[in-house]
């Protein structure tokens, strides 16, 4: 994918300007007349948690710990890689692994984090651009919750884990398209709908895959908020889509063909290997044997996953049928349409709430 950016929009190492080519929208019509929208909203209201109060701090984590507990994937192939004679890491000890399990559990929370601010970006353009007073008032609560998960995976990082990694050039890619898109609905439908429901499978991967209090409780809160961001996107969208024509729906169809099967490369970030002293190129041929042996696509349950809340969410959209089936043949050719009947988000998001769980049990 093409990440070289212009010059001009680095303007030091930590500031990066971007252009939002998409029009502001003042409304003076102050009606509630989206029911389902007006629940969204009173429910963030009443669900909003507070990253100090509600959260301890104070548990002391272990990171190797955190590595040997989570059944990972990942490292399980590294692993395999580790045994292959020849390969670069193959001298490499309990001690190395464990290592490099902290760096990819580093690497996977930065991706969190950058992707966390991103969608604080996305929700403050959707306040600016969407023509609806309810939508309005529901993203801006949407961009709350978004500074409080950008700011608890970036204290979790530099409280318990350390230095983070830099944004991956995949999701910077796809993200910034999203800020500097004319179309106030892209903006919706590839973070809402797109990059939401990703979030959501990949905090659910790593929730169960995580004994350690502290982050476990992070990723149930954060997981209940972006449940309603979903929602959000599927009900909001579903009514514009209704009165787009053809042409525009295909538009959008193509988009999602495009964010969804073409650029599946959600590489491992090579800095991970560059930090363990190891080169990419000479590293990853071996992983892919070790992965083959195993019969292990790391990503394989992680997809599954991800598509089991997409699939349906797109569904709600009306985005499938349109010109003819178009997104649906695709998806059916890469075998996703299992998918088709599984719950939406917009109708199984209050499911995901664990803030009012726990608050009811105290
Ligand atoms: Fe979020
Ligand atoms: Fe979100």
């Amino acid at each position: 994918m093409g990440t070289a950016l212009p010059d001009s929009s680095v303007v030091n190492e930590s500031v990066r300007l971007i252009t939002d080519n998409a029009q502001r929208i003042m409304t003076w019509n102050y009606e509630r007349d989206r029911e389902q929208l007006v629940t969204l909203y009173n429910k963030a209201m009443s669900s909003q948690w507070n990253s100090i109060t509600d959260l301890d701090w104070r548990v002391e984590v272990d990171p190797e710990r955190l590595v040997h507990d989570q059944d990972s994937g990942t490292m399980k192939v590294v692993a395999g890689a580790v045994k292959i004679p020849g390969s670069p890491i193959a001298a490499w000890g309990q001690q190395e692994l464990t290592e490099c399990g902290i760096e990819f559990l580093k690497a996977t929370l930065s991706q969190f984090m950058h992707g966390e601010q991103g969608a604080m970006l996305t929700a403050a353009k959707i306040v600016e651009t969407v023509p609806w007073i309810d939508a309005k008032y529901y993203a801006s609560t949407q961009t709350m919750d978004e500074a409080r998960h950008t700011e608890v995976f970036a204290k979790y990082l530099s409280e318990k884990l350390g230095d983070p990694y830099p944004m991956s050039p995949y999701l910077d890619a796809q993200i910034m398209a999203l800020l500097e898109d004319s179309r106030w609905d892209i903006a919706y439908l590839g973070m809402q709908i797109v990059i939401e429901s990703l979030a959501l499978a990949a905090f659910g991967d790593m929730l169960r895959r995580t004994q350690e209090p502290l982050l476990r409780k992070l990723l149930r809160y954060v997981i209940a908020d972006e449940a309603r961001h979903v929602a959000f996107g599927i009900l909001s969208l579903g009514e514009y889509y209704e009165s787009l024509s053809e042409a525009e729906l295909k538009d959008r169809q193509e988009f999602m063909i495009e964010n969804t099967l073409r650029s599946q490369s959600r590489s491992t970030t090579p800095e991970v290997w560059e930090r363990m002293g190891v080169s990419v190129e000479e590293v990853v041929p071996f992983l892919f044997q070790a992965a083959e042996e195993q019969g292990l696509h790391p990503s394989a349950t992680f997809q599954r996953a991800f598509f089991s809340k997409l699939v349906p969410n797109t569904r709600r959209l009306g985005l499938l049928d349109a010109n003819n089936g178009y997104l649906r043949k695709a998806w059916e050719d890469a075998g996703l349409m299992e998918f088709e009947f599984a719950d939406d988000t917009a109708s199984d998001y209050d499911s995901y709430d664990a803030v009012a769980q726990d608050r009811k049990l105290l």
